[in-house]
């Protein structure tokens, strides 16, 4: 018998990934960058068990037991197992079934990306399981796309790559979460209970309707690519809140001019870019960006140093009833109090009451680990989930 339990973060794209040139390797059309963020706020923690006396392949998620027959799980599976080495003087742990059971530390159901951390997590888990060496990020690609970044810590890149086979598109790491140690995310969970559609789907959708697509991918892209690997490598928050807010609207109008339509941005996710861009005026220099996915969470990103300040502004232009500790999660944030001129300026800005579900306040961080103690795997010695 052996079990590993490994955590993975969650990546948000500041230059997304939208459509594929091949839906069965999940090949995109351009490439992408992301921030890793701090797997202590939001992570999917997974455990694998495999044994000789497992009579089945078994799957749990978040507390469901699930269907283990699912093309894009079969698919990691098959790949992983084509990296083994095996050793025929050893017994063959690639013929043991094996029982994962997987659970994420934020809500599911809040519309965060939760696939990507999920495939990382189990990616790296079932590399640590065989003992795969070197690059995983094309593996975890075959999960979800955009699973291939959280495979590294800090800021990564997709790489689209060339070949029909997509063994050159893979994520690799520009720079540590150390390089730019301030930078803050700030995730506003807006109150909504629509579901949205799936990336997947839309995506398609979008590669067979919308004609920006291809002039997005082929000449917008590859230029915003390299200038914001510029702003990252030079900590120019100015370039990179302006590409990244740009890239956000940019692949908003193009869900827009898929046919029909996906709308991800409601009236609260609106009201927020409008608010930033107030804050930014305000401030007469730009302070935070904001970067929405297939969803209408806000994603800012800040600098350490205004994160009470915006924090109390976002309190008076979205005003709460929750209790503070219920309501801002995440890394602890001094409390101000703002002075009646910016209450005053921001006032005709004032939604109605918990429009937002609560806020996430966390950083860049590191990729994957492997947890040591036994205690925190979540399957017990017969298999089950404890
Ligand atoms: C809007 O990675 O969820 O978050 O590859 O089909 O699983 P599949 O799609 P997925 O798409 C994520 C799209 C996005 C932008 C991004 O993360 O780059």
């Amino acid at each position: 018998m052996k079990i590993v339990t490994c955590i993975a973060p969650v990546n948000i794209a500041v230059i997304k990934y939208w459509g594929k040139r091949d839906n069965e390797l999940i090949l995109p059309i351009n490439d992408s960058i992301s921030s890793t963020l701090d797997a202590n706020q939001m992570c999917a923690k997974t455990t694998i068990m495999a044994s000789p006396n497992f009579l089945d392949n078994k799957l749990w998620l978040n507390g469901q037991e699930e269907n283990f027959d699912q093309p894009r799980l079969k698919n990691c599976l098959k790949e992983i197992k084509k990296r083994i080495y095996t050793d025929e003087s050893k017994e063959n742990i690639v013929n043991w079934n094996i029982h994962i059971c997987s659970e994420n530390n934020f809500p599911t159901a809040a519309g965060l990306a939760s696939s990507a951390a999920g495939y990382a997590c189990l990616v790296f888990a079932l590399a640590k399981l065989y003992n795969i060496e070197g690059d995983i990020s094309g593996l975890a690609r075959r999960g979800s796309g955009s699973a291939c970044r959280s495979i590294y810590g800090g800021w990564v890149k997709w790489c689209k790559g060339e070949a029909a086979d997509g063994s050159d598109s893979l994520a690799v790491q520009l720079a540590p979460p150390s390089h730019w140690a301030d930078m803050r995310v700030i995730i506003l969970v807006v109150n909504e209970s629509r579901k949205k559609h799936s990336s997947t789907n839309a995506m398609k959708t979008s590669m067979s309707t919308s004609t920006l697509l291809t002039t997005r991918a082929e000449t917008i892209v590859p230029a915003r690519i390299s200038d914001m690997e510029a702003a990252i490598k030079a900590k120019d928050f100015a370039k990179f809140a302006d590409l990244t807010m740009r890239d956000s609207n940019q692949f908003h109008a193009i869900c827009l001019d898929t046919y029909p339509p996906c709308f991800y941005l409601n009236e609260v996710s609106r009201s927020i870019i409008e608010f930033v861009h107030e804050y930014n005026d305000f401030k007469e220099s730009t302070q935070v960006a904001y970067t929405y996915d297939a969803g209408p969470n806000a994603c800012l990103y800040t600098l350490e140093n205004n994160v009470s300040e915006l924090l109390a502004v976002i309190d008076e232009v979205f005003p709460t009833n929750a209790a503070r500790e219920e309501y801002i999660k995440g890394i602890p944030v001094k409390t101000i109090q703002l002075s009646q001129d910016v209450r005053q300026k921001f006032s005709s800005l004032k939604n109605s009451r918990d429009l937002l579900k609560y806020i996430i306040v966390t950083k860049v961080g590191e990729g994957p680990q492997m947890l040591s103690n036994t205690s925190e795997h979540l399957l017990n010695e017969n298999g089950l989930p404890k």
